[in-house]
Formats: C-alpha cells, structure tokens, sequence
C-alpha cells in the first residue's frame, strides 16, 4: 500500500490556521500549536473547553481542511466495544455455519467465522484498520460521558493504535488516525488516558475573534450587530451563570435578531431573543438585568 500523502500535511502553524480558516472555524495559534504537535509527533491531542466553544467544530474543520475522513464516535453511557470498536456478526456466522458446517469439518467452520469478514466494523477499528489515502481524523467525541471502564478500554489504542481482538489477534494501524479527544468536564478523565495524548483547553474566543465567527458562521449578520451581541454574550460570561452561553449561543443569537429584522441589539430586541443564548429559567433573570446595565452608557 502506498504511503499517505506527506505533502498534504500542514508545515506550520500558520498553515493550520489557515486550514481551518478556509473551513469555517477560526482558531487562535495556541490551538493550532497543539494541533501541529500532535500531526509531528503522532499523539492523540485531548480537547477541553466549556460546552459550546468549538471542540467539536474544530476536528470537523480539521478532517475538511486535510481531505481526510472524519470518523466520529460519540460517547455516551454505557457505551462498550460492540458499539464503538467491533462485534461479531452472529447471524453471518450462524448462517455460515449452517451452510458449511454440515458438510465439511466443524473445527474449521468454526476457525472460519472469526475471520475478518464476519466482523461488523464501529468507528474505532475503522480508524485503526484504515486503508485512506490520507488517514482519517478520529473524533472521540464527548469521552467524559462514557464510563471508566470504557476509557480504559482506549488505552491501548491511543497508545499503540492497535485493538486487540481476541478471536483474530492484534490489529494494528499502519497508517494511525489523527486522534481527537473532547470533553467538557462533566467528569474528571483518568490521568492513565490524558497521559497518552497532548492536551489544550479551547478557551471562550476574545471579543474581536468572537465577532469574526459570528460573520463567518452567519454571514447575513452586520458587523455592527455581530459586534453588539458578542458584547452581551461576554458580559454574560462574567456572571453567575448556571450555564453561560458559548460561541455557538453567540451565532444563534445574532441570528435569531437578524431573522426578526433587528439591525440593533437594543435591550428589548435581546430580550425577545434571549431564548437563543439562556437556556435555564434560574439564569433569565440575571441575563436580564446584565442586559439593562450593558445597555446604559
Ligand atoms: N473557533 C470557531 N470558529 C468558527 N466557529 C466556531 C468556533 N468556535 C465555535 N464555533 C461555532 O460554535 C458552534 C459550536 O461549536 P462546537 O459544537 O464545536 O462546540 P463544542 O465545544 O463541541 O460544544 P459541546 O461541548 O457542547 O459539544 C459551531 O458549530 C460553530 O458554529
Ligand atoms: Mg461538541
């Protein structure tokens, strides 16, 4: 098989920028940084950040501005190795053996349904086992909502890009994905995964970058008004909240004010619209007054 592709790897920086940029999602260097070490040195890089700053986006972004596949396993509790790694097809294998094992030897029939063929194939060993021109980015999405023993299960594929199937052997990449992990701390994850991959907490972007990904992601929003929504937005992130808005809350925002004709984010128009931004009862009213008090010179 072919080598993938170097030339397509990013060389700088710069280069990683500007990759993402040109799908949508502007990052600030200190991400790309991560990004690039993980490409040179073949980490798995773990992404945290509050919910709604562009964790996910940012590997999406990532696999569109390589030409690679995105394989997204997204977690969740309860999640175990059938879903995310491989099972074996019981109906191919009973059936096979039906078909075969009535004529020739059982021993052998048995050897045969724990091939390759008779595995149905989940996200993590379509990374490891990948055949891509250019390898795939494996999004890891949201690991805090998985269990611990699910974690531990990763271990040996963040570490060794191999998965270890009991019935075939061990698996191993020849060509490994570029891994992301994201999380936003519902749970602390064990110190045994983070100390395989690199690590880089997404911070809430400043105001000038926030209003940027309000134009970028909501084009038919004014500069003006993008401005004066992701002012709001960061006042509110100072506050109390039970849960403050994020990037994503920021475009709806906008956008939701724009849908209504607003070309002003004036104190009532916002109210109208908190519903894009505040998403719990027990925070509309501390909005409300951060609303008023942004609104008086
Ligand atoms: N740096 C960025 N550039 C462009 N768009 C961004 C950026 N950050 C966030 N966004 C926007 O915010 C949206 C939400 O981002 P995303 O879904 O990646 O957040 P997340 O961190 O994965 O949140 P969660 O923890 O809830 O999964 C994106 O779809 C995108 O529109
Ligand atoms: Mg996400």
């Amino acid at each position: 098989m072919n080598a993938p592709a170097d030339a397509a790897q990013p060389a700088s920086v710069d280069a990683i920028v500007e990759l993402l940029g040109a799908h949508d999602y502007l990052c600030d260097r200190r991400l790309a940084t991560a990004i690039l070490v993980a490409m040179r040195i073949n980490k798995p890089l773990f992404l945290e950040g509050e919910a709604g700053v562009g964790k996910t986006e940012a590997a999406r972004a990532l696999a569109a501005g390589l030409g690679a596949r995105l394989i997204r396993l997204q977690c969740y509790e309860g999640i175990d190795l059938a879903h995310a790694a491989y099972e074996w097809n019981y109906a191919r294998q009973l059936l096979h053996i039906r078909l075969v094992g009535e004529r020739e030897d059982r021993v052998r029939t048995e050897q045969d349904v724990f091939g390759p063929e008779f595995l149905l194939r989940r996200p993590l060993l379509d990374a490891i086992d990948n055949h891509d021109q250019v390898p795939p980015v494996l999004l890891i999405d949201e690991i805090d909502r998985s269990d611990e023993e699910f974690e531990a299960f990763l271990l040996e594929i963040l570490a060794d890009y191999a998965i270890s199937i009991p019935e075939l052997g061990t698996i191993r990449a020849e060509h490994p994905p570029l891994v992301i992990l994201t999380g936003n701390r519902t749970r602390e994850v064990h110190d045994a995964l983070k100390r395989r991959c690199l690590y880089h907490w997404i911070d809430y972007p400043d105001l000038e970058r926030e209003v940027a990904i309000v134009r970028v992601r909501a084009p038919e929003v004014s500069e003006r008004l993008g401005r004066q929504v992701a002012e709001v937005t960061q006042r509110l992130r100072g506050l109390d909240l039970y849960k403050v808005p994020g990037v994503a809350e920021t475009v709806d925002w906008a956008r939701a004010l724009a849908a209504l004709g607003h070309t002003e984010a004036t104190p009532a128009a916002l109210r109208e619209t908190m519903g894009a931004a505040i998403k719990h009862q027990e925070d509309l009213e501390r909005a409300e007054e951060a609303i008023a008090e942004h609104a008086r010179p």
